[in-house]
C-alpha cells in the first residue's frame, strides 16, 4: 500500500518523466488574485500563463498545490468532521498544459497513470464529458477503449469548470472510480448520483476560453489543459478505503490527537477527532503563509477554523490547550513535502497555544450559556439570534461555531436577528466616531477605516501580489478617482506595502494595472491599521474598484530588513557591553542606513563600540534563522522579550528572535516587532558602526551601516588611509607612527620658531622686531623707558619678555605693544619695584589701551596687561604711557 507521500511523489514524477517541470505548490494566500480569499485550485498561480499575460520557462508543469476551501464561496467548513470526504485543506494534484497539448494527450496521460502507474482496474472507472464535447467522447472511447456506456454526457454546467466570475475556464472531463455496490448510489447524470458509489477522482479541463465578464468570453490564445486529482481522494482508492480519514495521512493526525485526549478514533467521539485532524492542517498550513487569526477577512477564517477544532478539543475532555500539542505530528507527516511547515514551526505553536489559551478563557462560560439558552428547544427549532451575538462579541464564539454545537440537536441559529444585533452594534460604533469633532485633514481616515476595515499586509510573506482599490483619497477627501498626474492616496484591500512604524519607513514601489500605473513614494498606518499608499498616477485613472498588480521596491526593502535585524542585534550587543539599562529611546530603520538610540549617560569609549560591534557580527556570521512567533503580550515580556520605546501593542504581538544563547530561551536576541526582517542573520552581511554621539541629556544615539553600504563605507575609509599614508610616503602599517614623528617634528619646530621672535624681539635694533617706532632705551621722566612694538610675539610669551626687559634695564619702565596677524593689538607693561609707588603699570596699561581703542586691562603696580583692536595705533600706545608718566 502507497501512502499520501508516495503517491504525491509517485503522480509528480510520473508527469516529470513526461517532460513536465515540478513546480511548488503557491502559497495558499494568493500572491496573483486579489478577489480570492484563499488558493483553492492548482490552476491559480498560473491564471495569467493560460490568458498569455505570463510567459514561463516551460509549457508543461505539474503541482502539488495547497488548497483551503474555507470561506469565501466554497466554504466546506461546516461539513468537515461530518463526511467521508469534506476538507477545509487539502492538496490538489494537477498537470498543466501551457498551449502544448490538449485533449488526446491529456485524456491519455491520465488514463496510463490511473490504469498503468496506480494499476486501478479499468471496470471501476467511467468518465463524464461535457454534453457537446463529442471530441472528448470519442477521444475516451479510443484511447481508454471505454464503452460508451461508461462516458456519460452531463449537460449541465457541472461539466464546465470556471475558476470564478471571470478568469479561464473550459468543458471538462471528470473520471469517477466506483467503490462498490456495498455503497449506496448511482453514477453521475443518475437520479441517485448524491450517493457515495461513484466518487469523482480527477477533473480534466479543457481551457479555451477566457470569462472577461458574464457573458462574455474570449478565446484562449491557446487551448491549453488543467487537471485536478485530490490527492486524499484517489490516496483513499488505492488504499482501499472509501473514508478520506482513514487514509494513513489521517490515521497518524487522528492517533496523535485520540493518544491526548484517550478518545477512540472509532467510537462516538470520531468527528471530534476528525475536525481537530483536519482544522490542524488548515490551521498550521494558512499560518505557515503569513495568516494570523484576526477579526477580519482571511485572519477571522483562520480564527473560526482554530476555535471550531479548540471546541471539539474541549468536547473531547482535553483540559489544556490541545492543538499545539500536535503539530510535531502534522511536520513529521508532511513537513518533508513542505518544509515551508518546517521553518514555520514554532510560529505555528505559538499561534494555537495563544488562541487556545485565550478562547478557553471564554469558551466555557459561553458553553454554557449556550446549554441555557437552548435547553427548551427542540429539534428543528431556532435558537435566539441576540444571544448567537453575544456569544460572539463577549465569547468570541463565531457563528459557525454556535451552529456547530446546535447541528447534533438539529437546531438551527435566527441568523436574521444575529446580523440585526451585529449592524445595530456597527452603527452605534459610527455615532461614537461621529461625535469626536476631529476637524483636521486627518479625519477621513476614520470613516474609512470604519467602512473599509483593516488592510491586510502581505509583506512578511511576498513583496508582490494583486490587490483592488478599496479608496482614493484626494486633498484630505474621499475622491471618485485620480488621474494622470494627480497626486493622492490608494487605499487597497490587501497590500505587501509595509506602513511606517516601530521606527521602520514606509515602503516604496509602484502599483499597476490595465493603462494605469501609480508611484508609491510613502506607505504610511492610519486609523492603527488602514494602509495608505502616497503617490503620484504616472498614467491613466484610478478608480475604486481597479485591480491593480502591487509591486515594492524589492531592493529598497531587501537593505530594510537587512538595517531592522542590524537594529536588533546591536540593540542586544550594546545591552551586554554596557549594561541593562540602556532602554531604547528611538530607532529609524531605512534603506540607506540604521539609527538607534537609548538610556546611556556617558559616551562610549572606541573600545566599547567596537567590541559591540564585533558581538553583532559574530551573530551575523552564525547564519542562524530569523524566527517570528505570534505571542500574548504579557508571555512575550515574561519571556524576556524586549519591547520596542514608542511602540502601541495589540493582545498579540510578533516577536522576533535570532542568534542563539545569551540565556533566552527564544533566542539571543528576542523583541516584540512587527517590522521586517531578513530569513537568516547571514543575510545582513556586515555591521558596521559609523557614529556614537548624545541626543540628548542621558540618550546616546549610535549610527551603522549594513551590508553594501557598510563594505562601500569601509572601503572609502581604507581609500582615504591609503592616500594619506602615500601622502606621507610610508605604509598604512607605519603611518600612526609616521605621523606621532611629524607631530613631534612639529612641535619642536614651533618652540624654536617661538625662541628665536622672542630673541628677534628684545635683541635687535629700532626696528628689529619690524615696527618703525621701537626705541631703545630712553629717559622719560628721570626714569629708563624700554617702549618697543613687536611683531610675530605671542601674547603669551609678552609677560617673560617684559621681564626680561626689567632685568635688563635694573630699574625703571618697560612697555611692549605686539600685534598680531588680524591687526589687533596686546600690551605689557613692567614696573621695576623701586618705581611702582610713582607709577602703577596698571595706570599705564590702560591709557595705553586707550591709545589701542581698547577699555581696561588689568594687573599689578608691576606688571599689567591690556589689548585693543586697533594695532596700527602701536606707537601712539607707547606715546601715551610716556606721556602718562610724564614726559
Ligand atoms: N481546476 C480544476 C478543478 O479545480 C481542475 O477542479
Amino acid at each position: 500500500m502507497s501512502g499520501v507521500n508516495e503517491i504525491r511523489s509517485e503522480f509528480l514524477n510520473f508527469f516529470a518523466k513526461n517532460d513536465h517541470e515540478i513546480v511548488p505548490s503557491s502559497p495558499l494566500v494568493p500572491r496573483n488574485d486579489p478577489t480570492l480569499m484563499f488558493t483553492n485550485a492548482g490552476m491559480v498561480q498560473f491564471k495569467n500563463v493560460f490568458t498569455g499575460l505570463e510567459k514561463r520557462p516551460y509549457q508543461r508543469a505539474t503541482t502539488s498545490q495547497k488548497c483551503v476551501r474555507a470561506g469565501g464561496k466554497h466554504n466546506d467548513l461546516d461539513n468537515v468532521g461530518y463526511t467521508a470526504r469534506h476538507h477545509t485543506f487539502f492538496e490538489m494534484l494537477g498537470n498543466f498544459s501551457f498551449g502544448n497539448y490538449f485533449k488526446d494527450r491529456a485524456i491519455e496521460l491520465a488514463w496510463n497513470l490511473i490504469t498503468k502507474e496506480f494499476a486501478l482496474p479499468k471496470d471501476r472507472l467511467l468518465v463524464t464529458v461535457y454534453s457537446e464535447d463529442d471530441e472528448a467522447f470519442g477521444l475516451w472511447k479510443k484511447i481508454a477503449g471505454l464503452p460508451e456506456s461508461k462516458i456519460i454526457r452531463i449537460p449541465t454546467g457541472d461539466n464546465f469548470w470556471q475558476m470564478g466570475d471571470t478568469g479561464p475556464c473550459g468543458p471538462c472531463s471528470e473520471i469517477f472510480f466506483d467503490h462498490g455496490d456495498k455503497i449506496p448510489g448511482g453514477p453521475p447524470g443518475s437520479p441517485d448520483e448524491d450517493g457515495d458509489r461513484f466518487i469523482e477522482i480527477w477533473n480534466l479541463v479543457f481551457m479555451q476560453f477566457e470569462q472577461i465578464a458574464p457573458g462574455n468570453r474570449n478565446p484562449l490564445p491557446h487551448p491549453s489543459i488543467d487537471t485536478g486529482m485530490g490527492l486524499e481522494r484517489i490516496a483513499a482508492v488505492l488504499q482501499g478505503k472509501h473514508d478520506n480519514y482513514e487514509i494513513d495521512l489521517f490515521v497518524a493526525l487522528i492517533r496523535a490527537a485520540a493518544e491526548l485526549t484517550g478518545a477512540d478514533p472509532h467510537g462516538p467521539q470520531k468527528a471530534s477527532l476528525r475536525v481537530i485532524a483536519d482544522h490542524l492542517r488548515a490551521s498550521a498550513f494558512l499560518i505557515a503563509d503569513g495568516v494570523l487569526p484576526s477579526n477580519e477577512g482571511r485572519g477571522y477564517v483562520l480564527r473560526r477554523i482554530m476555535r471550531r477544532a479548540m471546541r471539539h478539543g474541549q468536547l473531547l475532555g482535553a483540559k489544556e490547550p490541545l492543538m499545539y500539542r500536535l503539530v510535531w505530528a502534522l511536520v513529521r507527516e508532511m513537513g518533508q513535502a513542505y518544509p515551508e511547515l518546517v521553518r514555520a514551526e514554532s510560529l505555528i505553536e505559538e499561534t494555537l497555544r495563544l488562541e487556545e489559551t485565550r478562547f478557553r478563557k471564554t469558551l466555557e462560560r459561553g458553553l454554557s450559556i449556550l446549554d441555557e439558552k437552548s435547553v427548551s428547544l427542540k429539534k428543528g427549532d431556532m435558537f435566539d439570534g441576540e444571544t448567537a451575538f453575544t456569544l460572539y462579541d463577549t465569547y468570541g464564539f463565531p457563528l459557525d461555531l454556535t451552529q456547530d454545537a446546535l447541528r447534533n440537536r438539529g437546531i438551527g441559529v435566527d441568523i436574521a436577528s444575529f446580523t440585526d444585533a451585529m449592524e445595530r452594534q456597527k452603527a452605534k460604533a459610527r455615532e461614537s466616531w461621529k461625535g469626536s469633532g476631529d476637524s483636521s485633514a486627518e479625519a477621513v481616515w476614520f470613516p474609512l477605516r470604519e467602512k473599509l476595515g483593516p488592510t491586510e499586509f502581505l509583506g512578511y510573506e511576498t513583496e508582490s501580489a494583486e490587490g483592488v482599490v478599496a479608496a482614493l483619497v484626494k486633498d484630505g477627501k474621499e475622491a471618485d478617482s485620480l488621474k494622470t498626474g494627480d497626486t493622492g492616496s490608494v487605499v487597497l484591500n490587501q497590500t505587501p506595502f509595509y506602513g511606517e512604524s516601530g521606527g521602520q519607513v514606509g515602503d516604496i514601489g509602484v502599483l499597476t494595472g490595465d493603462g494605469v500605473r501609480f508611484r508609491v513614494t510613502d506607505t504610511q498606518k492610519k486609523g492603527g491599521d488602514l494602509f495608505v499608499h502616497l503617490g503620484t498616477v504616472e498614467e491613466g485613472t484610478l478608480k475604486p474598484g481597479t485591480a491593480l498588480a502591487l509591486e515594492v521596491d524589492h531592493g529598497r526593502r531587501t537593505a530594510i530588513r537587512a538595517n531592522h535585524s542590524a537594529t536588533h542585534l546591536l540593540h542586544e550587543a550594546l545591552r551586554q557591553v554596557l549594561g541593562d539599562h540602556i532602554a531604547q529611546r528611538g530607532s529609524l530603520v531605512a534603506p540607506d542606513r540604521l539609527r538607534f538610540d537609548f538610556a546611556h549617560n556617558k559616551p562610549i569609549s572606541a573600545e566599547e563600540l567596537s567590541r559591540i560591534e564585533d558581538i553583532a557580527n559574530d551573530v551575523v556570521l552564525e547564519n542562524g534563522e530569523v524566527v517570528t512567533r505570534s505571542m500574548a503580550v504579557d508571555d512575550a515580556r515574561a519571556s524576556g522579550a524586549r519591547a520596542l520605546f514608542g511602540e502601541k501593542y495589540g493582545d498579540e504581538v510578533r516577536v522576533v528572535s535570532m542568534g542563539k544563547g545569551s540565556g533566552n530561551m527564544l533566542g539571543w536576541s528576542v523583541e516584540l516587532c512587527g517590522g521586517t526582517h531578513v530569513k537568516r542573520t547571514g543575510d545582513i552581511g556586515l555591521i558596521s558602526v559609523t557614529g556614537e554621539s548624545a541626543v540628548a541629556s542621558g540618550v546616546r544615539r549610535i549610527e551603522a551601516l549594513t551590508g553594501r553600504n557598510a563594505r562601500q563605507a569601509a572601503n572609502a575609509s581604507i581609500q582615504t588611509a591609503k592616500a594619506a599614508a602615500a601622502e606621507l610616503r610610508t605604509t598604512l602599517d607605519d603611518m600612526p607612527a609616521r605621523i606621532a614623528t611629524l607631530l613631534e617634528e612639529r612641535k619642536k619646530l614651533e618652540r624654536d620658531l617661538s625662541d628665536a621672535r622672542k630673541k628677534l624681539a628684545m635683541g635687535g635694533g629700532a626696528s628689529a622686531a619690524g615696527g618703525d617706532g621701537g626705541a631703545d632705551i630712553r629717559t622719560v621722566a628721570d626714569v629708563k623707558f624700554l617702549g618697543r612694538a613687536v611683531q610675530g610675539v605671542d601674547v603669551k610669551d609678552l609677560k617673560s619678555l617684559a621681564d626680561a626687559g626689567k632685568k635688563q634695564i635694573g630699574s625703571g619702565v618697560v612697555a611692549l605693544v605686539a600685534t598680531s596677524e588680524d591687526g589687533k593689538a596686546s600690551v605689557v607693561v613692567g614696573v621695576t619695584p623701586d618705581l611702582t609707588s610713582r607709577f602703577s603699570a596698571v595706570d599705564l596699561v590702560r591709557k595705553a589701551s586707550e591709545a589701542l581703542g581698547g577699555k581696561g586691562g588689568g594687573g599689578k603696580p608691576d606688571m599689567a596687561q591690556a589689548g585693543g583692536p586697533d594695532g596700527a595705533k602701536a606707537n601712539d600706545a607707547l606715546k601715551a604711557i610716556e606721556k602718562a608718566m610724564g614726559a
